[in-house]
């Protein structure tokens, strides 16, 4: 609550990925090695892969259109008409497509929001959707009629045959942020750790991550403890007071990894069971996405609410959100009454069943494609069955379009 006594959170949580998926097995085949260093080493099992047309603006419209759906249907705005209900739009991505103009002007206009509206991009590496829900906490805050429209998406990218590789993924998630939240409310106390380091980057002529895979292991867990102290000696609850953890998951195995540490920091008597127990529903979505970036947190909070069997409604949940160079937060947030009535679990289910599978050779092509085509105007195929795609460059400009079958919501 705030200090007058208001709730804040999120209010609805919405999820899409890309319309395509690499099996790790094909990937460890190809490398000769055990899969299951893969699904179960680090704890993933498939990733998405975009369609020539698909990228961050077309999955975060996707997620977001589902949003907006709803909040017009409450308000009963007519369809095509610009729709007013949303003032600030923050786009949170570290795959951003373009250095000046915020991606989120691109998904402003697919969805047809008005034009009395601040949108704006974010970045610091995987961190940076937890300071948009900081920022739209704030807002919120000061005016409880304001509705803020967040959106993570990222398509994440190391370069072939790198150890990185099988840690790639993309998804996006759209979350509102109101008062009353029918989801989650945020709770005020955060802790926080900023430390400037080399262990996850993209220089400006490089599409793809660069990474000193076990230091960053070493530099998440090290940002773990230095948000954790500080969660604790600005007042935050105990860790017994704490039922289930969601946090940054590059892969998966990373949040097992994290909890292993913040139980044995805390003195934690939990057995593996009761702290598995504790992270297991929060990590099904991305282990079939794989990496997400800035959307991960909270595809992971999204399946914690989906897959957790148990009724989380008035249980609170421990958020850990870290990105690389670093910046990392860690805070609290307590399940609203109803949650379930808000999620859209089988249709999230679908939009990772539904993927296409595709082998190596086409996951390959379209990785090397990326690179090809930059610099230079060019349309893409029409592949994505989903509500929105990128068309390509004219002019040095990216077009983007509504599909003819694909339906926003
Ligand atoms: N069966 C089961 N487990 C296996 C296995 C097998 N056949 N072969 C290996 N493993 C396990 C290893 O024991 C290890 O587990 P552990 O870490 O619990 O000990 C795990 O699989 C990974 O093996 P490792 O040899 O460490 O893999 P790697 O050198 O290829 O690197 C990463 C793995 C994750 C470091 C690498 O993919 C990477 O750098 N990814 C990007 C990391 C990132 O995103 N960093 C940013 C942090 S936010």
């Amino acid at each position: 609550m705030t200090a007058t006594g208001m709730r804040v959170g999120i209010h609805d949580l919405a999820f899409a990925t890309t319309h395509q998926v690499l099996d790790l097995r094909t990937l460890a085949e190809h490398q000769g090695i055990d899969v299951n260093k893969y699904y179960i080493g680090i704890g993933q099992t498939e990733m998405s892969v975009p369609c020539a047309d698909e990228d961050i603006v077309t999955m975060g419209a996707e997620a977001a259109a589902q949003i907006v759906a709803r909040l017009r249907a409450e308000q009963q705005a007519e369809d095509g008409q610009a729709f007013d209900g949303i003032r600030t739009l923050l786009f949170a991505t570290e795959s951003g497509v373009d250095q000046s103009k915020s991606a989120g002007v691109f998904v402003h206009s697919l969805l047809g929001l008005g034009e009395h509206c601040r949108v704006v991009e974010l970045k610091q590496a995987c961190y940076s959707a937890t300071a948009a829900l900081q920022f739209a906490l704030g807002i919120v805050a000061r005016d409880e009629s304001e509705k803020v429209l967040v959106i993570a998406s990222d398509v994440a990218r190391y370069a072939l045959d790198s150890s990185g590789e099988p840690t790639q993924g993309a998804a996006a998630v759209a979350f509102l942020v109101t008062a009353d939240p029918a989801l989650i409310e945020i709770e005020p106390v955060s802790g926080l750790h900023t430390d400037d380091i080399d262990d996850f980057w993209r220089p400006n002529h490089l599409s793809t991550a660069l990474v000193d895979g076990k230091y960053s292991l070493a530099a998440y867990l090290r940002a773990l403890e230095g948000a954790w102290t500080e969660y604790r000696s600005r007042g935050g609850v105990d860790f017994e007071a704490i039922d289930r953890f969601c946090y940054h998951q590059p892969f998966t195995k990373m949040a097992v990894k994290a909890h292993d540490k913040l139980s044995a920091l805390v003195g934690s008597p939990l057995d593996k069971d009761q702290r598995r127990a504790q992270v297991a529903a929060s990590l099904e979505l991305n282990r079939r996405t794989g990496n997400s970036y800035t959307a991960s947190i909270y595809v992971g909070l999204l399946s914690l609410l989906e897959r957790d069997d148990a009724d989380l409604a008035g249980r609170r949940i421990g958020f850990f959100s870290y990105g690389s160079g670093s910046v990392s937060e860690f805070f609290t947030g307590v399940v609203r009454p109803g949650y379930r009535d808000v999620l859209r679990t089988a249709a999230d289910e679908r939009a990772l069943d539904d993927r296409t599978a595709i082998d190596h050779a086409r996951y390959r092509a379209l990785h090397e494609g990326i690179d090809a085509a930059q610099g230079s105007d060019y349309e893409t195929a029409a592949e994505t069955p989903g509500p929105f795609r990128f068309a390509g460059v004219s002019a040095q400009v990216r077009r983007y379009a509504r599909t003819a079958g694909g339906s926003p919501a």
